[in-house]
């Protein structure tokens, strides 16, 4: 894929990127994307007046927004939202953008911050900008439910978005029983059984995080068919599934933990049954996508000790090793670079 060849404007965005990460996310802290879509062709001064800010932060949010394409001014002088944005708002999307911006803003931007030193060290140094002692983010997370709230919005965001991609490019129709294996508040869960009556699904998670699984499937009245189990994904797995998914793991972990992973799905797994990861993936070519490149930067410096968005011959190769045949690689080609790798453990 790669990048067109630089010139000074990139050189700028690249430099000044996290400055226009700052106005993204103050005009959604600050409900001035909210507040174009309701009420659009505001002045800057109806603008200060509605959203409670003086002159100067006015004028230099929407200098700032406007320039990044954000927001959109007219020869009078009123703003209204870019139509990206208003598309999205149209589509019921823009909640899920928010939450990415409030994900980057409190768990992302912190920790990223010991890129390099992470880079250096081969580790996630970044991990010490998160309250606790836990060895991962997922185990820190529940001392501050402030960032715990905070993340798991924008991982159910995250999944709800990419969910319909799953669900076309899967046949699960001669699977009854699913473990969801480190399944997060059991959005995967609760859409796949949403979309196949037929399936029961186990959530394999840790204990800090079962109680929201539990409490999101009961809100979704869906007792009956998805239980929650407490347990490490990276232990022997209790019974035998016909299909084991692994929904956005893979690209936390290091390579020896992914085939660990697959070798305990395997174990898990009735002969035939068979192995879906999904996540992001980049291409084998190192070049992009370029959203894969950077959200590599968070999984370098933070979660644990060491994932990647990786590409796909990475998936093939892990699969091959645990010994998974009828291996398929499926692009999902949507604007996030989702990816499918399956594998079937042989009869
Ligand atoms: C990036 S989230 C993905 C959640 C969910 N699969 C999704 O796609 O929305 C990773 C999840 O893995 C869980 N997790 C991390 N380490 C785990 C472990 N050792 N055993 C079980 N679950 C684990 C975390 O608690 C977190 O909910």
């Amino acid at each position: 894929m790669g990048a067109d060849v630089l010139d000074m404007a990139g050189l700028t965005k690249i430099i000044f990127g996290a400055a226009a990460f700052q106005y993204v996310n103050a005009g959604s802290e600050l409900g001035l994307f909210d507040h174009l879509h309701k009420t659009p062709d505001l002045t800057a001064e109806q603008i200060g007046a509605d959203l409670s800010l003086a002159r100067r932060p006015v004028d230099t949010l929407l200098l700032g927004t406007t320039s990044l394409g954000l927001t959109v001014r007219d020869g009078e002088g009123r703003y209204r939202n870019a139509p990206l944005v208003e598309q999205l708002f149209a589509e019921g999307q823009w909640e899920i953008i928010r939450d990415v911006i409030g994900f980057e803003a409190h768990i992302v931007y912190p920790g990223q911050q010991d890129f390099t030193e992470s880079l250096r060290e081969n580790t996630n140094v970044g991990l010490r900008r998160i309250p606790g002692n836990g060895p991962d983010l997922y185990q820190r997370l529940s001392e501050t439910p402030f960032l715990q709230n905070v993340f798991y919005k924008y991982m159910r965001s995250w999944s709800e978005l990419a969910n319909p991609l799953l669900i076309e490019k899967t046949d699960l129709s001669g699977v009854t029983t699913l473990l969801d294996a480190g399944g997060g508040d059991a959005v995967n869960a609760i859409d796949l059984a949403r979309a196949h009556p037929h399936l029961r699904i186990t959530v394999l998670e840790i204990e800090q995080t079962a109680p929201i699984a539990r409490r999101k499937i009961v809100e979704h009245g869906l007792e009956d068919r998805v239980q929650v189990v407490v347990g490490s994904i990276f232990e022997p797995y209790a019974g035998e599934y016909d299909c084991v998914l692994f929904s956005h793991q893979f690209v936390i972990w290091t390579e020896e933990e992914n085939v660990r992973l697959l070798r305990n799905a395997h174990a898990a797994l009735r002969p035939g049954g068979r192995v879906i990861v999904f996540n992001s993936i980049t291409d084998d070519t190192g070049d992009g996508p370029l959203m894969g490149a950077l959200d590599s930067v968070y999984f370098t410096a933070l979660p644990a000790e060491g994932g990647m968005i990786y590409p796909w011959r990475d998936y093939a190769a892990w699969l091959d090793e645990a010994g998974f045949t009828g291996i398929e690689l499926i692009p999902c080609r949507s604007w996030t670079p989702h990816g499918i790798a399956t594998g079937t453990k042989p009869e």
